[in-house]
């Protein structure tokens, strides 16, 4: 679920591991730990040329609850580590404990692992070992994995990871190493990224890219089921058969300052004020002005194709299913094609229906979250074809799928996504048009709507000018308990999105629902304590929209509107009023988000809390 960072190389191991674990720190974790190889002196090996021989090396694991910074206060600072393995846990099995921090070790202390994901038949395995004469020392899943490796070990370390990987069921990316090879880790997937950074005489194996960039571009993505060697000298990847497989080496594109904070206090205002240049490059080239229509050459689907589509489906999770909402809604009214948004986690289980003519979407940014890649995977067993948004490059979602669409926000580093979802909207709609203009679209409708489109980055602009009239509105109401958040159309999944930003970040508990819903039952809330955010634009539903605001003042609760600038009528119902400007209606999910995005922001920090790394939450989510 969470990070792995490995080193092997003639550098000291130890500040390289801590750093990588710095840089996976966004992903959210509870504890972090790692073990380094120390390498026997050549005395001790009674005055052995070349490297040094099994009996004088030994591992050393240090691990520790709490953040990096709690275990490099107990890393000794002259610890040089000569390769070695890092992880941060989130943990799934067993309590946030010391003991239950990985690296986990095997009975004899030889064999440390690292491990992402779930290993389901642990307790058999655990039982097995256990009846054998086994020791344990945590209450995690993973422990079974370096003993199991222990057992089939004799003397060749790929060869007894192998062997104890047809044991495992359930998810996991780990990294093994042992005191008697020094300089070499042994990695393998299944479920949960991992990925080798090939250096010059050095070699690096993360589960994110972001733990390695600072020392080399050069990556190799490893698939499910395969297993890797690394040593300073190069990789060398298997199936787990032993066939070889061979890997091509992809270049990273974005540069460190990406995943730097800059001058920003956290990553998430550094993301949020990102959005007109994220944006822009989610639409860079991809615009054809004399067709009036979308480039979209990844989808790897010829025009025919594309043309009979005749049902578009969007698997996804959280933010990205919100993103996905407000896609198919678009879809639906302006390509007139039948579109539907799904949680990933409830496709999965339901049996669907996979038609002919459908198309299906996983959108996530991650491109790695266990619910929606099971749900894509039970899609193609169907026949279905799917196809991916994704932000990160080189993401499972992003292998998997038959093509897609990358949305290039750049690393998104901050736990609760923002840019992200913009740059998701800009990929649902730069289809949308691709798909309207080969149906109903006029050119000259396709060149307004293309002009629109265009126009968005410089009107999120503006709204970020707003910041300090958000943050003064943020503080009136940050000490509330609840939060309704309300919108109509398009507008439902903007306040959806906008009741999980403040839920998510600031701990306060926010629903989201379609504003003509609250007579239906959420109405019995309202009262002064309770705020009501509305999210209400210039289109064919303000008036209703209205309505619900006034029914909302008729009972005592305060009314915070997004609306358009100049809308006196909302403003003055409204108890607080923010405008973004005025535009075409069909981009104000673009606008209308980023005041919610600055609330919630706002009241996080407002009342503290760690507004990043939001407690109990994950980056990405590689567990069911
Ligand atoms: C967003 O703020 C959340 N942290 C979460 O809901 C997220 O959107 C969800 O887990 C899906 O992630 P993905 O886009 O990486 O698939
Ligand atoms: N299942 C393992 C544990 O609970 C690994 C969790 C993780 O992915 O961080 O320790």
């Amino acid at each position: 679920m969470c990070g792995i960072v490995g080193y092997v190389g003639p550098r000291r191991a130890t500040p390289i591991l801590l750093e990588g674990l710095k840089r996976l720190e966004y992903r959210g974790y509870d504890s972090a730990g790692i073990a380094v190889g120390l390498a026997g002196s050549a005395s001790e090996e009674g005055g052995a040329k070349g490297a040094p021989k099994a009996s004088g090396n030994r591992l050393q694991v240090i691990k520790k609850i709490g953040k990096i910074a709690a275990l490099r206060a107990v890393v000794p600072k002259d610890l040089p580590g000569d390769w070695g393995i890092g992880h941060t846990r989130w943990a799934t099995h067993g309590g946030v404990t010391d003991a239950n921090a990985h690296p986990h070790l095997d009975a004899s202390g030889k064999i440390a692992v690292v491990h992402n994901g779930i290993i389901e038949n642990y307790r058999p395995l655990r039982e097995m070992l256990e009846k054998d004469g086994v020791r344990f020392a945590s209450e995690t899943d993973t422990e079974v994995i370096p003993n199991l490796i222990a057992r089939y070990y004799e003397g060749d370390l790929e060869a007894a990871v192998k062997a104890a990987l047809g044991h495992f069921e359930g998810t996991y990316g780990i990294a093994v190493i042992h005191a008697d090879h020094p300089g070499l880790i042994v990695g393998a997937r299944n479920g949960s990224p991992l990925v080798v950074g090939v250096g010059e005489g050095e070699m690096l194996l993360a589960s994110d890219v972001t733990a390695m960039i600072s020392h080399t571009r050069q990556v190799v993505y490893l698939n499910d089921g395969e297993v890797v060697v690394i040593e300073p000298s190069g990789y060398r990847t298997t199936g787990r058969d032993d066939r070889p497989v061979d890997k091509k080496v992809d270049q990273v594109t974005w540069e460190l300052n990406n995943i730097e904070k800059g001058d920003y206090p956290c990553y998430m205002e550094k993301e949020i004020f990102e959005q007109p240049e994220s944006i822009a490059r989610a639409l860079s080239g991809r615009i054809d002005r004399e067709t009036a229509s979308a480039k979209l050459g990844g989808l790897n689907l010829d025009k025919r194709r594309l043309r009979e589509v005749g049902r578009v489906h969007v698997i996804a999770a959280g933010t990205s299913w919100h993103a996905g909402l407000v896609g198919a809604g678009l879809l639906e009214s302006l390509a007139r094609i039948p579109a539907s948004a799904e949680l990933a986690s409830e496709l999965r289980y339901r049996n669907p229906v996979v038609e002919k003519d459908s198309l299906w979407f996983a959108v996530s940014q991650s491109g790695e979250t266990a619910d929606t890649l099971y749900a894509m995977r039970e899609i193609q067993r169907k026949g279905g074809t799917v196809l991916g948004v994704c932000n990160v490059v080189g993401s499972t979602i992003a292998r998997e799928s038959e093509g897609g669409v990358y949305v290039h926000s750049g690393p998104e580093i901050a736990v609760a996504s923002t840019k992200a979802f913009t740059s998701q909207l800009a990929a649902l709609y730069l289809f949308t048009l691709q798909q309207a203009r080969m149906r109903d679209l006029s050119m000259e409708e396709g060149l307004r709507f293309i002009e629109a489109l265009e126009a968005v980055p410089g009107a999120v602009k503006k709204v970020l000018g707003g910041r300090d009239e958000l943050q003064r509105i943020a503080k009136k109401y940050s000490h509330a308990t609840d939060f309704l958040f309300l919108g109509r159309g398009l507008m439902y999944p903007i306040a959806l999105e906008g009741a999980l930003k403040l839920k998510e970040i600031s701990y306060i508990h926010a629903e989201g629902y379609a504003s003509g819903e609250i007579k239906h039952g959420p109405i019995a809330l309202v009262s002064p304590e309770v705020p009501s955010v509305f999210v209400v634009p210039d289109d064919g539903l303000r008036e209703k929209t209205i309505s619900n605001m006034r029914e909302i003042k008729a009972r005592g609760g305060p009314v915070i509107a997004i609306g358009v600038e100049g809308d006196g009528e909302v403003a003055s119902i409204a108890d607080d009023f923010f405008g973004v400007p005025k535009g075409d209606p069909r981009f104000y999910p673009f606008t209308m988000i980023v005041p919610l995005q600055l609330i919630a922001y706002f009241c996080a920090l407002e009342l503290g809390r760690d507004v990043d790394q939001p407690r109990n939450l994950a980056k990405s989510v590689t567990v069911e």
